[in-house]
């Protein structure tokens, strides 16, 4: 399947007769990008999905953000194009694991990125993104320990924001972002003295970002920690001319379109999701075409899992 015009006109001809909105997440193929009717962070699809009027939502992502579209709106048709496209990061903690955890600290606030499984997310209080993982941080009493979930480097990035000592972080990583390491951003930067650095938070250089603007070897100013819908803001306003984006390469294609006159190079250019990239054009076809793969929640647990998304969705507007 050619990504061509006949395959456009098909596809968007063919939601329209399902009443299906298209979303995609910044990671996607630039051409799904580009059919789709909203891009953005994981954050602003879920907003999308829930608010939206559609009776069918198609997920251009993760399994996992499509199961949290079908948590916020259960009595929807969720599809997403392959069932198979998985998170390494969403694999890294279970359900099981959890319960076990929380065990250990019984009265603990559990906040648990999105990037989980309905399962997890069953078990937590308030759900994060990486646009809004310090605010709902921030949202919990200072005297009450926090569990935080499953990344490690983000789990970093808002203890040192928040400089809160009671927080615990679960050891998981996301396999494409921790192998975007510190040397190689700073072999980076000092080849490109004039780039702003736009870094994920799961990058395993999140750290050494920091390092480098504490040091004064990059301008405190130059070095931001954002979520993948925040690096687009920060792109529309920057004066930089040319920026290191630390993050999955698919990022790319909506800096070039938001700012086509900043010169937008990946910290790694071989930083690309396997699990995103199988959302393929003939995938999407067949999905709109068939109305496949279809995202089941069990009812028991998305009724769980529904307090602590929609936490998430009100925190950090
Ligand atoms: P955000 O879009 O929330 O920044 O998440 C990044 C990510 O890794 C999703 O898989
Ligand atoms: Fe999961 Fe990492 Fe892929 Fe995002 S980039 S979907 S966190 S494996």
């Amino acid at each position: 399947v050619e990504p061509n015009a006949a395959w456009r006109d098909e596809v968007l001809r063919l939601a329209e007769e399902r009443d299906a909105v298209i979303l995609a997440h910044n990671y996607q193929l630039p051409e799904i990008q580009d059919i789709a009717h909203h891009t953005g962070d994981s954050l602003a699809l879920s907003r999308i999905a829930a608010q939206s009027d559609a009776q069918t939502i198609i997920f251009c992502g993760v399994h996992f953000m499509a199961e949290t579209a079908k948590i916020l709106a259960p009595q929807k048709t969720v599809l997403i194009p392959d069932e198979r496209a998985g998170c390494s990061l969403a694999d890294s903690i279970t359900g099981a694991q959890l319960r076990e955890w929380k065990a250990e600290h019984p009265g603990a606030v559990v906040v648990s990125y999105v990037n989980t499984t309905a399962e997890v997310k069953a078990e937590t209080d308030i759900c994060c993104t990486s646009s809004n993982a310090v605010d709902v941080v921030r949202s919990i009493p200072a005297d009450r320990e926090v569990l935080f979930c499953p990344d490690q480097f983000l789990g970093a990035h808002v203890k040192r924001e928040t400089g809160r000592e009671n927080m615990h972080i679960w050891a998981g990583e996301c396999h494409v972002h921790a192998g975007i390491n510190g040397p190689e951003l700073a072999e980076r930067a000092a080849a490109n003295p004039e780039a702003d650095l736009f870094i994920h938070p799961e990058c395993g250089c999140a750290t050494s970002a920091l390092y480098l603007s504490g040091e004064g070897i990059v301008p405190a100013e130059k070095v931001k920690i954002l979520s993948t819908g925040d690096m687009i803001t920060a792109a529309r306003s920057t004066k930089a001319t040319k920026v290191l984006v630390a993050t999955e390469i698919g990022m790319l294609h909506q800096l070039r379109k938001a700012a086509p006159e900043i010169d937008f190079r990946a910290v790694n250019d071989r930083a690309s999701c396997t699990y995103m990239k199988m959302i393929t054009p003939a995938a999407l076809l067949r999905c709109v075409r068939d109305g496949l793969d279809e995202v089941h929640v069990d009812l028991e647990t998305a009724k769980r899992a529904q307090g602590a998304v929609q936490r998430m969705i009100e925190i950090g507007k």
